[in-house]
């Protein structure tokens, strides 16, 4: 069985290769990514010389790389987790999120069609969803629930799953879609609300958190979501949508306070600053779907979650104080440019 994993040096889909090669020791991977910001080879390093493991720079946008690398590798499985995925960044500069999230996942669906995969699995978000109201805490996101976003960012991904949809129905290809709630854990990227809270806190550095703090994520840790996609890509119904999330909601100023009391760090850090626009109040998934389908359940507690978190960030400080200071990119070069 071979597995192209795309976006593969980022936050989810390293994760994600880490768990297929512990679970799936005969499993050949092959994690094709562009390297942008977001990506990082440092990330692979442990496994760069593994013989069932192979990197691939390339941008899911170029059509002839990418088929080149269809032809070279005959994938079974693809999994797309390769996207721009900062609602911020897509707020300032919409562009590439169109480009990658939504061209780029035709480029690999054509591919897949054109060489022919057993599943084609789209990685996606509860954020196509919209948000829901906090004075409604009965509501959560079903897999029915009509798609309504707010951002560049949700948009261009809403887009991308109405494709792959389409591309079952037209040319049936065997897709699956997976749309999970906010990830937490080892390796995300310092822009995103819980590692930046963790690195501005270990740099005594104000805490920006946005409006009052009260809209409400629910979070999953990375590991759970990961264990998701291997059960949806192995059993789970083509051409379904499931729903990936651990009823885990918490309001963002109660993590930045658990955060400051975890480091010992006053929550004086606090620096309420202007709100994100458009900022989605509430995210809350429904996840009876794929526990009944695929008894999928989470795992990690956010409470043991947090600590594990916490305590990667602690004993890695290379690794974000690199990423923050940008040098990850001569590791790059140093590491990657004359393979
Ligand atoms: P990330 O930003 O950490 O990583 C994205 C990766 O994709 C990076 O390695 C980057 O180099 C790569 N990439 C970007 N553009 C590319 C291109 N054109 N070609 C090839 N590679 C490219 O993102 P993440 O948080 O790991 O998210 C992964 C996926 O999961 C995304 O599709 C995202 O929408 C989805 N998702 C994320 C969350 C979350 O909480 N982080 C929750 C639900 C769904
Ligand atoms: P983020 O991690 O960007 O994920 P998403 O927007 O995809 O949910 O943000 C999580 C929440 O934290 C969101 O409500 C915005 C908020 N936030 C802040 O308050 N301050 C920050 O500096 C960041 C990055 C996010």
């Amino acid at each position: 069985m071979t597995i192209i994993v795309t976006g593969g040096a980022g936050f989810i889909g390293s994760n994600f290769i880490f768990h297929m090669l512990d679970a799936h020791t005969d499993y050949r991977i092959v994690c094709l990514d562009k390297l942008t910001y977001a990506g990082n080879l440092s990330t692979l390093a442990s496994i760069m010389d593994k013989p069932n493991f192979r990197f691939v720079k390339l941008d899911i946008c170029d059509r002839e790389g990418v088929y080149k690398l269809f032809e070279e590798e005959h994938p079974d499985i693809v999994v797309n987790f390769a996207a721009e995925s900062h609602v911020d960044r897509s707020i300032e500069n919409p562009e590439v999120f169109l480009q990658t999230n939504i061209l780029g996942t035709q480029v690999l669906m054509d591919a897949c069609r054109k060489y022919g995969i057993t599943r084609y699995h789209q990685v996606s978000t509860d954020e196509v969803y919209g948000d829901l109201p906090l004075d409604r805490p009965d509501l959560f996101f079903t897999e029915e629930t009509p798609i309504h976003t707010s951002s560049p960012y949700s948009a261009s991904k809403a887009s991308a799953d109405l494709l792959v949809l389409a591309y079952h129905r037209t040319y049936g290809l065997p897709v699956t879609i997976s749309r999970c709630s906010n990830n937490y854990g080892p390796y995300h990227f310092p822009e995103k609300l819980i590692p930046l809270m963790i690195a501005n806190c270990l740099n005594d550095k104000p805490l920006p958190v946005y409006g009052k703090g009260e809209n409400v994520r629910d979070w999953l840790y990375v590991e759970d979501h990961c264990r998701a996609i291997d059960l949806i890509i192995h059993n789970g119904r083509v051409g379904e949508v499931y729903n990936v999330g651990g009823h885990n909601e918490m309001k963002n100023i109660d993590i930045v306070k658990l955060i400051c009391q975890k480091l010992g760090k006053p929550e004086s850090l606090i620096t309420y600053v202007t709100d994100r626009k458009g900022h989605d109040m509430r995210y809350a998934i429904d996840p009876t779907k794929i526990h009944n389908e695929l008894g999928w359940l989470p795992e990690t507690k956010f409470a043991d979650g947090i600590e594990k978190t916490i305590k990667w960030y602690l004993d890695n400080r290379d690794w974000w104080e690199t990423i923050i200071s940008g040098e990850y990119r001569e590791y790059y070069e140093k590491m990657y440019g004359n393979r």
